[in-house]
């Protein structure tokens, strides 16, 4: 929707995919506080996002939400100022239907009081889940808290969260700012690996101010090697999808903010042309070998070679599965080494990668013209 919002995929942190339910002020406002100190924020993480269970089980005697007395004491808005005070924004959560998926009051009937409440409190951003919907269409259910949300007056991000279940890349760009395209991810290779290609049917869909939403990063979580985090941020970035962190920032290893801080990587997220990348190539000898590319803003093309069989291999990627013309000269560079490794390749790139793992590049042709891949 044509908000302002959105631009490039938004980047941040959410509280679903580590914490679930256990959440509260303290973790909120600590999250916060870490984003700044790694320097999460300068790279863009701006949004602090509260998921489900924020909420008390019932609306107030005046019909009003309101946030659990145990774990939200202070209440939203405090909240908002203590996360505006470093300089981000502020998400939270409620569904479009009688319940949200843990069975806190939603939103459904409710959509302009609660968008008016929301705006009141400084909320910047709306994730609007689709439990309990009562079997009435999305698109019946979603408009109005657009509408809601527009009334308030406020900016307020809009992320339609319907699991792709009535094909939200059709509608839903009219709606909201980004819109899930799949059910859960969840901390393992196999569900991320099958989100990918699930998320990667809608890349045309895709563009300034709405994205395609493959949900949120599992990077530091646990469930998945080193290897494969790279590869989930990397094709994750690639599409285009909302780089929202889903783990502990408090207490993550190097290597998980090695990953989610790699500058060049979030730049081709970031990418102000906003065409999302997509599968390119697969290897008849080998499905599980692929190519992932999309072009740049400044006639470059981001490239990932991605090894989803279980042992190291080469992967090739011709200069055809990109819209090159053969004798194209292309400079390379890699973006996980932080390295330039080549100035004039022609006809192909090939290069061994280890199982599970993904390299990303940046190619710049130097002659010749790009044609549409
Ligand atoms: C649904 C959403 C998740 C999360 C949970 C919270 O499953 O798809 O992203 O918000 O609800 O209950």
């Amino acid at each position: 929707i044509n908000n302002g919002l959105a631009q490039t995929p938004q980047m941040g942190w959410n509280s679903w995919n580590f914490f679930a339910c256990n959440i509260n002020e303290t973790v909120i406002k600590e999250t916060a506080d870490a984003l700044i100190s790694t320097g999460l924020a300068d790279l863009g993480y701006i949004y602090v996002n509260i998921d489900d269970c924020w909420s008390g089980l019932k609306r107030n005697s005046e019909g009003q939400l309101v946030p659990h007395q145990k774990t939200f004491p202070s209440g939203i808005k405090a909240l908002a100022d203590y996360v505006h005070g470093k300089g981000l924004k502020l998400g939270i959560y409620s569904d479009a239907g009688l319940f949200t998926c843990q069975v806190r009051p939603g939103s459904l009937h409710h959509e302009y009081d609660d968008a008016q409440l929301f705006a009141s409190w400084g909320v910047d951003y709306l994730k609007y889940d689709n439990c309990f919907n009562l079997g009435i269409k999305p698109q019946e259910r979603y408009p109005p808290m657009q509408d809601a949300l527009n009334a308030t007056g406020r900016t307020i991000f809009y992320s339609i969260c319907e699991w792709g279940v009535d094909e939200p890349a059709l509608w839903a760009d009219k709606v909201g700012n980004s819109w899930r395209t799949t059910e859960d991810i969840e901390d393992s290779w196999g569900s991320m690996t099958t989100i990918a290609d699930l998320n990667d049917k809608w890349a045309a869909y895709a563009g300034p101010g709405g994205w395609n939403d493959p949900d949120m990063l599992e990077v530091g979580n646990g469930g998945m090697t080193y290897q494969e985090y790279r590869a989930h941020f990397s094709i994750w970035a690639l599409m285009k999808a909302p780089l929202l962190i889903g783990c502990d920032i408090r207490n993550m290893t190097a290597e998980t903010l090695e990953i989610i801080s790699n500058k060049e990587v979030i730049a081709v997220n970031q990418d102000p042309l906003g065409i999302q990348g997509r599968k390119v190539y697969i290897s008849a000898a080998d499905d599980c070998l692929q190519v992932w590319a999309g072009p740049l803003s400044g006639q470059r093309l981001a490239v990932a070679l991605w090894n989803r069989c279980s042992k190291v291999a080469t992967i090739t990627v011709g200069w055809g599965s990109l819209g090159l013309e053969s004798s194209t000269s292309v400079s390379i560079r890699d973006l996980w080494k932080h390295e330039d490794i080549s100035s004039n390749t022609v006809d192909s790139y090939s290069s061994q990668v280890d199982a599970h793992d993904c390299e990303m590049y940046i190619f710049t042709p130097q002659t010749g013209s790009l044609s549409e891949i």
